[in-house]
């Protein structure tokens, strides 16, 4: 019998293999029969991301209809007038020369009509599944206009806030980047690409675009192959062993090349090392901006340095169209060349289906369906990070007599804020709707009427309505404007008068709860001691509103735990925890504060290590921090051996107990750290991390389990590899605190 199941079970294996393989022939037989019949005007075509604007009204022009007709682009993006994809894509199906099929894209980032928190807060919430599930939502909302390709996830590890662009980054960690990065890819590509709602992903910036220098956006980028290799290039790789089928070059260079001209990271790294079969597009104009890094000559050069580096596809410029004609006819690029970059374009169509069902699906009755409303509301909650709560202040009692005050509380289209064109504000549920519609005890006064208002002139009507209450909810933050691209923040402090009307109300004796919605960590050490409790809900998306009711009155407990480091001042970028020990690591107990040093204080009289003399040398939250409405004891760390090796993984247990008087939940996470390294390894890197809910009292135990390749890195000569020594060992709340033990490599 047993003989029979395994053969039985062989020949299933070699039955599937051999339909894979023909699948495989097939498409591989439709790219050569396509390319075979295109003209090399038409293959030239497909090279073409023809960049439109959303906001372009009235009709089609005749000569991008020829253009298309003429098979001389192969997508679009911005298209966002149905009327106008359904023409185009028949155009296109019906009158090109073989019937290619368009994309079309668009920047579909945390959400289409229905928006999630911005990506950097759903990295808080540490939960890929809800990073797939929005993902699939707003995949789903979106084909239903025809966008078949989306733009995200952008997947730039951010170690400054000052960046504008952290606020679409999932957050300072690779290990935790790589987990919501497969999480992003399977949730808007689907189950199958072929699927009318399946988004083609798009993993970008590649590769290295939040490192640029002082977090100014699209600055230069200098790191060393460790540091490329073990922090900015795994949240990259693990798209594409989820299948991503698209990438997405950056605006920088890296080490001196250009991006979009770097055959390097292209061709060598992501085809051959990482075995990416899709195609790659440049960002909007980065292929002509290799004249202005001082990289390209010309346009024609800088056509010839991107194709030759493995670029597919040119977004926007158009150096391509204008120039490959004439770099084939002089040999600068090769017909070869063209058709291999052709090849992956037209592999893609194929495998969406394209050539069959060109059309979109209308299911357009979905948007904003109460179960994506659901989902991001619970995205909300899953994501904001309980700062600080004094005296657990929160959550509040249900009859609590509220003044609302701040230049957020009712502004429905910054809190969706950065991406977030396609959101409509009016479905936006702001904290005041919820308010109103749960019939909360409050009164509103805003004192400020944006976030980067400096009047004072409302101010005295705030305070009066402070006094009038029992407790004081600040909602403030940044704008929607204030983060994302091309909108870094030298200082990163409440904008405008918002610290002075806080301190205004601080004098009123009130409590004051903080709620900050913002693109980024917000500086607070200036506000810290006026208020009792700091909730960030990042740019929160649709359903901020009702998410912040539930939490601010314990129907839900904000369950985020920071994805960066939060610091004191913006002079402390980049700050990241997974930084190195350095030769002179911080001795706390040397450290003097600059108003304690003594005058005339002899020069090397002070503790002589790694900090700032004003602000120290700790953030003011680290990362995997965040505080819940119960409190956790961690005990009795134990481990399966002290010693780890290619065959005995190490399992770690570890007890978790709920101490407080309300059910809550908790991010356990596990950190180890290299002792010693062929190459300066960080002083802690997150290995492992899961998520605990306890009932008063109640006790678990939690079990991780610790590989050896897990403790593997890249050195400069990028091997991979670890040598034998100690390893130290933490598990608990946040990067800062935990259980330690340590094991060997023996
Ligand atoms: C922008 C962004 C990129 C976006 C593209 C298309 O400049 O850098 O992330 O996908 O252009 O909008």
């Amino acid at each position: 019998m047993k003989k029979i199941v395994i053969l039985v079970c062989l020949l299933l294996t070699v039955i599937a293999c051999k339909k894979e393989q023909q699948s495989t022939n097939t498409l591989e037989a439709k790219v050569s029969e396509l390319l075979e019949k295109m003209s090399l005007d038409e293959k030239l075509g497909q090279l073409n991301l023809r960049g439109t604007s959303s906001r372009v009204k009235g009709k089609l022009s005749d000569s991008l209809k020829q253009a298309v007709r003429d098979g001389k682009i192969g997508a679009f993006l911005n298209v966002s007038n149905t009327a106008f994809v359904d023409e185009l894509q028949r155009i296109a199906v019906e009158e090109s020369p073989n019937k290619i099929p368009l994309i079309f894209a668009r920047d579909v980032i945390h959400g289409y009509k229905t928006l999630f928190p911005i990506p950097l807060g759903m990295a808080a919430s540490w939960d890929a599944k809800i990073a797939e599930n929005s993902s699939r939502v707003a995949a789903i909302e979106a084909a239903s206009f025809g966008i078949r390709w989306t733009f995200a996830p952008m997947l730039d590890i951010a170690r400054d806030s000052r960046w504008g662009r952290i606020a679409e980054s999932p957050g300072e960690d690779p290990f935790l980047a790589s987990k919501l990065s497969e999480a992003y890819v399977k949730g808007f590509q689907g189950d199958s690409l072929n699927d009318p709602t399946s988004l083609i992903a798009c993993a970008k910036h590649f590769v290295g675009y939040g490192a640029a220098i002082g977090g100014r956006d699209y600055n230069t980028v200098s790191m060393n192959e460790a540091l490329l290799h073990n922090v900015y290039l795994p949240s990259f790789k693990s798209a594409v062993a989820a299948g991503t089928q698209t990438f997405m070059t950056a605006f920088n260079e890296m080490n001196g090349i250009p991006a979009s001209g770097d055959k390097k990271m292209l061709t060598e790294i992501l085809r051959h090392d990482y075995g990416f079969d899709g195609f790659v597009v440049s960002d909007w104009d980065s292929v002509e901006e290799m004249i202005a890094h001082g990289f390209a000559v010309d346009d024609k050069h800088a056509a010839e340095i991107s194709l030759n580096a493995g670029l597919n596809m040119e977004m926007n410029s158009k150096t391509f169209e204008m120039h490959a004609k004439k770099l084939l006819q002089e040999g600068s690029i090769t017909e070869a060349t063209i058709d291999a970059l052709v090849a992956e374009i037209l592999r893609v169509k194929l495998r969406m289906g394209l050539f069959e069902n060109p059309y979109r699906v209308d299911n357009s009755d979905n948007l904003y369906a109460a179960a994506h409303l659901q989902l991001a509301k619970e995205a909300v909650v899953k994501s904001s990070v309980l700062l600080k709560n004094d005296q657990n202040i929160l959550p509040l009692a249900s009859e609590t007599n509220i003044a609302v005050i701040g230049p957020l509380a009712d502004k429905p289209r910054e809190q969706l804020g950065t991406w977030s064109f396609d959101g409509d504000g009016k479905y936006t549920k702001t904290p005041i709707l919820a308010f109103e519609t749960e019939n909360v005890n409050y009164n509103f006064v805003e004192g400020l009427s944006y976030s980067r208002d400096k009047s004072t002139q409302d101010f005295s009507k705030a305070v009066a309505a402070a006094k009038q209450a029992d407790v004081i909810l600040f909602i403030g933050g940044e704008e929607a404007i204030l983060s994302g691209e091309a909108h870094s923040r030298a200082e990163i402090n409440l904008p405008g008068a918002q610290e002075q009307l806080i301190k205004e109300l601080a004098k009123t004796g009130k409590p004051i709860v903080l709620i900050i919605m913002a693109g980024r960590p917000i500086t607070v050490g200036n506000i810290l001691n006026d208020v009792d409790a700091i909730l960030m809900t990042w740019h929160p998306g649709t359903m901020g509103g009702p998410a912040i009711h539930d939490m601010i009155f314990g129907k839900a407990e904000p369950c985020g735990r920071l994805p960066v480091t939060w610091p004191k001042v913006a002079g402390q970028s980049p700050i990241y925890y997974n930084h190195k020990t350095t030769g002179r690591p911080v001795i706390p107990e040397e450290f003097v504060q600059m108003d304690s040093i003594p005058i005339g204080a002899w020069q090397s009289s002070l503790g002589n290590t790694t900090h700032y003399l004003d602000i120290g040398y700790l953030p003011q939250y680290p990362f995997g921090y965040g505080l819940s409405y119960t409190s956790f004891e961690y005990s009795n760390l134990t481990l399966s051996s002290n010693t780890i090796s290619e065959n005995n993984d190490i399992t770690l247990k570890v007890t978790v107990k709920n101490t407080g008087k309300r059910t809550g939940s908790d991010i356990a996470q596990l950190y180890v750290q290299d002792v010693v390294g062929r190459i300066t390894r960080p002083a802690k890197e997150l290995k492992g991390y899961q998520p605990v809910t306890l009932k008063p009292n109640e006790a678990t135990e939690l079990t991780f389990t610790l590989s050896l390749e897990a403790l593997k890195y890249y050195d400069n000569d990028v091997v991979f590899d670890v040598e034998k020594g100690d390893f130290n060992i933490w598990v608990g709340q946040n990067s800062a605190a935990g259980l330690m033990t340590t094991i060997k490599y023996e």
